[in-house]
């Protein structure tokens, strides 16, 4: 397996991974998909000895006090052969020099809350609850702008 950053992507390609692990809210908007990782601080690619894209992980960040995980996510072909992990131990090292390492996953209720869950807390992570932080977001689906902000 190799890791690498990247800076270019192929739609077709990360639809592909994307969908694999039916992520549609990205996949429904390929040119969306593809700005968002562009823009993103950081994408890291697992890839198989032949280029084949096996998993990726995309970061939110300052580079100095926070760093924020937005996307992993490892083709389910290749689940529990340590890429997410590898991906994972990567942004950890990469961004050591912030305070905050974070990110938001499934609650624990759902079954790819408790799958990730455990490959969280067995990557060394804390819930936001044991930190004694609470995490919080707008609803997705929220009232059109108001005249005031027009
Ligand atoms: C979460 C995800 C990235 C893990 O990737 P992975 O490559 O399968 O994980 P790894 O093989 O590196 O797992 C490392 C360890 O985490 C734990 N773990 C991983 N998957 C697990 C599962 N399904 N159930 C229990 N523990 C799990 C295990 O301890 C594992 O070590 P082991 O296989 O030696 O027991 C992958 O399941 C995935 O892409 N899921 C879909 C997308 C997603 O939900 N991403 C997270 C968004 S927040």
């Amino acid at each position: 397996m190799v890791l690498t950053e990247e800076t270019a992507f192929d739609p077709k390609e990360v639809v592909e991974l994307y969908d694999s692990v039916g992520w549609r809210g990205y996949t429904r908007d390929v040119d969306s998909l593809c700005r968002g990782l562009a823009n993103s601080h950081l994408v890291i690619t697992a890839r198989d000895e032949s280029g084949g894209l096996l998993g990726l992980a995309r970061t939110v960040s300052d580079d100095e006090s926070i760093c924020y995980v937005q996307d992993l996510l490892v083709n389910p072909k290749f689940h529990r052969r340590g890429i997410g992990r590898a991906l994972l131990e990567r942004l950890k090292e990469r961004y050591a020099h912030c305070r905050f390492f974070l990110l938001s996953t499934d609650h624990e209720s759902t079954p790819e809350g408790k799958r990730n869950h455990a490959f969280y807390r067995q990557l060394g992570f804390l819930s936001y609850e044991e930190k004694q932080m609470a995490g919080f977001g707008l609803p997705r689906i929220r009232p059109p702008r108001g005249r005031a902000d027009a």
